[in-house]
């Protein structure tokens, strides 16, 4: 029998820790729902100790999250355990990661612990943790640069204690291909008890090597990667989720498991949906995802696919989800058609009213834009929950004025806490004098740390996707914003930052 590779998805962790890449609890939900979608088997929420908001953020996931395991972080302490516990207590079916760190340089210069003491504390953390979940998770953070004799201690001791998977990172991603998947198959054959635990990777790409070493661990023996949507995470971001999953699933060949379980229609859904939330846009030439993925610009390989598919792809782009972006809906189309195809593309309405609102917004739409694509009704719905959102501030209307030889001019009136104020600017463009328009009116002193604007669809009709993010007293958040008109959707963006930093969240990034 072939074995499954499980697949943990750790975008809303790790990949949280990228600087700037911050998501607010029901934005976590959003992408936790579409990780499930895809069935990945565990979703890492979060660290529900780092603060009450990342508690808040992992209790929402496990509550809304059904058919994935969630997961909690926790450091090898009794207070960060009893905390993941507790944010768990909803799930269906939760596990809890425990780490502490075991290479020489951490044990030594972070932890300021002996080999010894650190060992006591991984077993302590592995007991407490079962006493909430028979499902226990164990990292012996910077395993990459551990020396082999004692992590192979520390491994047996913990899976005696009862971690049902242990986890080998490699943190500072310093490992080379044929170490690490050597240090695997060390370990499953020097850990006396290693047949009573799943073996997972948690690779980070500083030297670009995250998805590959991964993968070397799998032909070692590994059966669970850790990975993030679009290898997201600290610094250089981890293995990415696309990568890990299409190598296993095209070259099935040479991997004796399988990701057959995996949705793998829903992974560009997800990627997209990632970016727009954290503001993170996708390179055109990243492998499975970008958007230059299955293009094909070379007269001889244009003829070759035409000809024959597989000349130049080992994949079909259906398959990881780039639909042909057919126009499914226009100007005449009723309420039925429109929630049906919102179905197919698996979003679906909590309320009569949810379906009304986003209806009354494509009817809008349709009257600006003939053709309405999929990506389109995805940025619709989007859009309605950021206007739920917003809740203190609402963009009511925006004049621009932008002419050859003239200072552009902005005139915005916003709904600030239920009363309209106005507000006007210059700005060296539009889009400078809208942000100082609206500026000018709310007087929030945060710092703009990116604008990025993003075409949904092609032609000059398309709508144009914008995110602003902002800081203030180290706290970031990302807004968005969608319109054909581009201008407008900046303003919504800028506009959606700032109900954010307007409604008090308590946490801070992990950055910080
Ligand atoms: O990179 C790392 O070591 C981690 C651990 C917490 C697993 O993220
Ligand atoms: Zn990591």
């Amino acid at each position: 029998m072939t074995d499954k590779l499980i697949v943990f998805d750790t975008t809303l962790r790790d990949g949280e820790q990228s600087p700037g890449a911050s998501m607010t609890r029901d934005e976590k939900v959003r992408i936790a729902r579409a990780l499930e979608r895809m069935r990945v088997d565990v979703i890492e929420a979060g660290f529900p100790i780092a603060s009450p908001g990342d508690f808040e953020s992992v209790k929402a996931v496990a509550d809304a999250v059904t058919d994935s395991t969630v997961c909690g972080l926790a450091r090898a302490l009794d207070r960060d355990i009893d905390r993941a516990g507790e944010a768990l207590k909803g799930a269906n079916s939760a596990r809890i990661h425990t780490f502490i760190a075991t290479s020489p340089i951490h044990m030594k210069m972070k932890l300021r612990m002996q080999p010894d003491a650190v060992l006591a504390q991984a077993v302590a953390a592995v007991k407490r943790a079962r006493k909430y979940t028979d499902n226990v998770e164990f990292s012996p953070e910077d395993a990459g640069r551990s020396e082999l004799d004692f992590l192979c201690r520390v491994l047996e001791a913990v899976i005696d204690a009862g971690a049902t998977t242990v986890n080998i990172p490699d943190t500072v991603g310093y490992n080379l291909p044929h170490q690490f998947g050597a240090l695997i198959g060390n370990l499953m054959e020097r850990v006396p008890n290693a047949d009573k635990a799943v073996f997972s990777v948690h690779c980070h790409n500083d030297l670009g090597l995250a998805v590959a070493n991964s993968l070397a661990a799998v032909t070692a023996g590994a059966r669970q990667v850790e990975c993030t949507i679009n290898g997201l995470g600290e610094r250089a971001g981890n293995a990415a989720l696309e990568e890990v999953v299409m190598a296993v699933s095209t070259r099935h060949d040479v991997f004796d498991c399988t990701v057959d379980h995996i949705d793998r229609t829903q992974i560009v859904p997800c990627s997209r949906l990632v970016s727009s939330i954290t503001g993170f846009t996708v390179q055109p030439n990243k492998a499975i995802v970008g958007a230059n993925a299955f293009a094909h610009e070379s007269g001889i390989h244009q003829d070759g696919v035409l000809k024959s598919r597989e000349t130049y792809e080992i994949m079909r782009a259906e398959d990881v989800g780039w639909s042909t972006n057919r126009m499914v809906l226009g100007k005449h189309s009723g309420r039925n058609a429109f929630r049906s195809r919102l179905a197919e593309l698996g979003v679906t309405f909590a309320s009569e009213e949810e379906l009304n609102a986003a209806f009354v917004r494509f009817k809008e739409l349709a009257d600006k834009k003939h053709e309405i694509f999929d990506d389109d009704l995805q940025a619709l719905v989007t859009e309605a929950s950021l206007e739920a959102e917003n809740e203190r501030v609402k963009l009511v209307s925006l004049k621009v004025c932008s002419e050859t030889g003239e200072t552009p001019h902005a005139a915005v009136t916003l709904n600030v806490d239920g009363e309209e104020q106005t507000g006007e600017a210059d700005g060296s463009g539009p889009v400078d004098a809208t942000f100082k328009a609206i500026e000018s009116v709310v007087r929030s002193g945060t710092e703009l740390q990116l604008y990025s604007v993003n075409n949904i669809t092609s032609g000059t009709d398309s709508q144009g996707e914008v995110t602003v993010r902002l800081e203030q007293g180290g706290r970031i958040v990302n807004g968005q914003g969608a319109d054909t008109d581009i201008v407008i959707a900046s303003a919504k963006a800028y506009v959606n930052a700032l109900n954010k930093i307007f409604t008090p969240e308590d946490r801070e990034h992990p950055q910080v």
